[in-house]
């Protein structure tokens, strides 16, 4: 089975993601909704809580680990990375790579305060295209208005105006939408950053690296083949976080509860 786990609902993105790029792949996904958010706790605590993630889908039989969150994947990847033998994919760097190779040499990145902070998109993108400049602003409302379900109001509208107003200023050609949440705020994002900008959504990258991976090694691929049923846990079971999965996904799928820690 793929293991996926996020802060809570937004990484249900990554796993449409698979659906629809790697059907027929069992999936295990945990929402750590009792802890969320991520993106305002410490590097530590986000270390601490990923590799807890990590454990649980492992025990559920992962064989492969998809962090979908920005936060975590820009703060834990490293010590998840020494601490189990699968592999570990992230969402960072395969945003990166599709950037540099669409930018004219401006880039955008938008995420919670702690994606921000990490400053791993810079980083990372000075190692690939060091002539490529990279200008970010974290974005904190956007996660609670797309759990609120407020995607298309117009108080969002202005909010994302207010948010990335800076980052126009800096005329900016590609924007990564470093947040798993983003991708369902895309038209108010479009309608405030302007039509010619290149959107990133790094859930789309992420898999297809992924997809990549796979046919290099077609032995694992035959393993995570032999279930095909996705299985969702969450640290906190709420009737309204099973609603809102049944939305995003467009599927209705029961929601499990998950110790852990
Ligand atoms: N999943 C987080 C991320 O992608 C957003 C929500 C949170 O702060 O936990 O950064």
């Amino acid at each position: 089975m793929i293991g996926v786990f996020d802060s809570g609902l937004g990484g249900l993105t990554v796993v449409k993601e698979i659906w629809r790029q790697l059907p027929g792949r069992g999936v295990v996904y945990l929402g750590d909704t009792a802890r969320t958010p991520y993106g305002t706790k410490s590097r530590h605590l986000i270390q601490r809580y990923s590799l807890q993630d990590a454990e649980f889908l492992l025990a559920k039989g992962a064989k492969v680990i998809v962090v979908a969150c920005n936060t975590a994947s820009a703060q834990a990847v490293e010590a998840l990375r020494r601490h189990v033998d699968v592999p570990v994919f992230e969402v960072v760097t395969p945003a990166v790579n599709s950037a540099a190779i669409l930018t004219s040499g401006r880039v955008g990145v938008i995420g919670t305060r702690g994606t921000v902070r990490s400053g791993i998109y810079e980083r990372k993108m000075k190692r690939l295209s060091p002539q490529t400049t990279i200008f970010s602003a974290a974005c904190p409302l956007f996660v609670p208005l797309v759990e609120e379900g407020w995607t298309k109001r117009p108080e969002t509208v202005s909010i994302a105006r207010e948010y990335l107003r800076p980052l126009r200023l800096r005329r900016i050609d590609t924007l990564i939408l470093g947040c798993t949440h983003y991708p369902f705020l895309r038209s108010v994002i479009r309608q405030a950053i302007g039509s010619k900008v290149k959107l990133i959504d790094p859930a789309h990258d992420t898999v297809a690296e992924l997809a990549t991976y796979l046919k290099q090694h077609l032995e694992l691929d035959a393993v995570l083949r032999t279930k095909h049923s996705t299985s969702i846990y969450v640290s906190d079971l709420t009737e309204r976080f099973t609603a809102l999965a049944g939305d995003w996904l467009g599927r209705k799928l029961r929601v499990r509860s998950a110790e852990i820690g």
